[in-house]
């Protein structure tokens, strides 16, 4: 009798939680939007929990199915309902115009018990402007030009590098040896350090920067949930990196301000900014951990998407030796025409190198998707629908950029996709890897230089082939956060 009424309970709560959950998933209907049928409890993210699809894949499908029938459609991350974009317009409005209902992505941070965490990417409104603001100057052109050469003195070390993989003849896993080039020039920018990552493979530094997405705290679904309900997972204490890790970067940078502060030693680059702002005294100081966080969002935000950029880009030059051939004939001619140095002029002249970089970004954007959340209720224009405050809003760069209406032949790497006359006219939100509007990447000039630098030292000696590895065709990885290949990308690569 007693497992009677426990089981009449337990059909009765689950009962009643469906008929909740039903009505739940009834936000977008009852608005009268239009809607991707959800499943229960994974909403429309069901094949991304499962590891059947990545998060680009799956919205690239609810894109390509309502593209030109509606500006948006209504899905749920999970429990939470989310407009995913399908109409450029809007795109732009949303990520450009309308900035102002737009101005957080709704990322997860914790700054009490995950100072880390509370960085750049991550923080919302006024916090996130005020911070912005003082964070820019680091970014202009001038300040790439003066930090220029010390990522040539890097690029000087790793072309030895290159030359020791060359000699030994076996298959190359390019990532690994570009996250050595990519990992040192942060580390160096950052955190004013000669981490030494391209001679030393075992490094801290360099071990403990790529497990941050090798080896992260919380699996992809589990980042998702905490996102789309960030203040419970707030207030339980949740933290979104490993202890190891916050405690190392926290180590790293104790040890870089004492030292500069002590010492009265003042370089051109991030970490110079971000201790000035720390000594001020006025309402624009920022605190230790506040420092601590840029710095390291500086570092993960640098080099694994960069390394990402290099590893698909070789993984092209490899798979199409024509494009190849003419990108090494296009930098050793710009390099003779500019007397032979690697300058930053004669770099910023390599406009077919710039053509190569942006049809990888195109094929491959490291950050599938863009996030914003509405601040408050947004009439979508043209329309009857209102975003509620609140609502997650999907920006599907890997969908836009793969559209055969906006990228004829979109599967196939083209250069010429960015050749001046095919620019001509298209709308700059058909080209989101670097993001777009006030929240645009911070580091994209810095991104691109050191990924122009890699590409110019790699590839003016050295020819590189596809290892039969290398997974054909090229499969993406149903489980990450960043674009990334199943099984790596290896190369065979020879000195010329
Ligand atoms: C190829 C290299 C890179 C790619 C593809 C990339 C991509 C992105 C994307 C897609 C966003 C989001 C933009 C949006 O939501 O509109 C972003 C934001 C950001 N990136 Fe990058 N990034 C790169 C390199 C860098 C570097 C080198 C740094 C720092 C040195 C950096 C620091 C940041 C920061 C701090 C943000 C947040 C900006 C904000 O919210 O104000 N990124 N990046």
């Amino acid at each position: 009798m007693f497992l009677l009424v426990v089981l009449a309970g337990a059909l009765t709560v689950v009962y009643l939680l469906t008929l909740w959950l039903k009505d739940w998933y009834s936000f977008w209907k009852k608005m009268d939007a239009p809607y991707e049928e959800p499943d229960l409890f994974y909403g429309n993210l069901t094949s991304v929990a499962k590891k059947m699809d990545h998060l680009g894949g799956s919205m690239q499908k609810i894109y390509e199915k309502f593209k030109g029938r509606a500006p948006f459609v209504g899905i749920y991350m999970f429990l939470k309902p989310a407009a995913l974009l399908v109409d450029l317009e809007l795109v732009k409005n949303v990520l450009i115009k309308d900035f102002n209902y737009f101005h957080d992505r709704g990322v997860f941070y914790n700054e009490k018990d995950d100072p880390i965490s509370a960085h750049l990417f991550a923080l919302q409104g006024p916090k996130w402007k005020l911070l912005r603001n003082k964070l820019s100057p680091t970014f202009t052109s001038g300040k790439m030009k003066m930090m220029f050469p010390t990522i040539v003195d890097i690029a000087k070390r790793f072309e030895a590098t290159i030359d020791e993989v060359a000699e030994r003849d076996a298959d190359l896993d390019i990532k690994k040896l570009m996250a050595r080039f990519t990992v040192e020039v942060i580390g160096v920018c950052a955190f004013g350090l000669d981490c030494n990552s391209v001679a030393d493979e075992n490094s801290e530094f360099y071990r403990v920067g790529l497990s941050v997405f090798s080896n992260p705290r919380h699996s992809f679904p589990v980042d998702l949930l905490m996102i789309a309900y960030r203040e419970l997972a707030r207030k339980i204490g949740c933290k979104r990196f490993r202890d190891e890790v916050s405690d190392f970067y926290t180590r790293v940078v104790k040890s870089t301000v004492s030292f500069r502060t002590a010492n009265d030693v003042h370089r051109h680059d991030f970490m110079e900014l971000l201790i000035d702002l720390y000594q001020r005294q006025d309402d624009n100081k920022i605190t230790f951990n506040e420092l601590l966080a840029q710095a390291f969002v500086f570092f993960i935000a640098g080099f694994e998407t960069s390394s990402t950029t290099l590893q698909f880009c070789f993984y092209e030059l490899a798979a199409n030796p024509d494009i190849q051939t003419k990108a090494r004939n296009h930098i050793n001619e710009v390099l003779e025409r500019h007397g032979g140095d690697l300058t930053y002029e004669a770099m910023m002249d390599m406009k077919y190198l710039d053509q190569i970089i942006n049809e990888t970004l195109r094929l491959y954007p490291p950050v599938m998707s863009l996030f914003r959340e509405t601040d408050k209720d947004y009439p979508v224009p043209g329309t009857n629908f209102i975003l509620k405050k609140g609502v997650t809003v999907l920006i599907p760069a890997f969908a836009i950029q793969r559209d055969p209406d906006v990228y004829p032949n979109p599967l196939k790497f083209d250069p010429d996709h960015f050749s001046e006359e095919n620019m001509k006219g298209r709308t700059p939100v058909a080209f989101l890897p670097f993001g777009e509007g006030p929240r645009i990447c911070i580091g994209a000039r810095f991104g691109m230089m050191q990924v122009r630098v890699a590409l110019i030292t790699a590839l003016r000696k050295y020819k590189y082939s596809l290892s039969p590895k290398t997974k054909s065709p090229l499969e993406l990885s149903k489980n990450a956060f960043i674009t990334s290949p199943v099984g790596g990308i290896w190369l065979n690569v020879e000195s010329l």
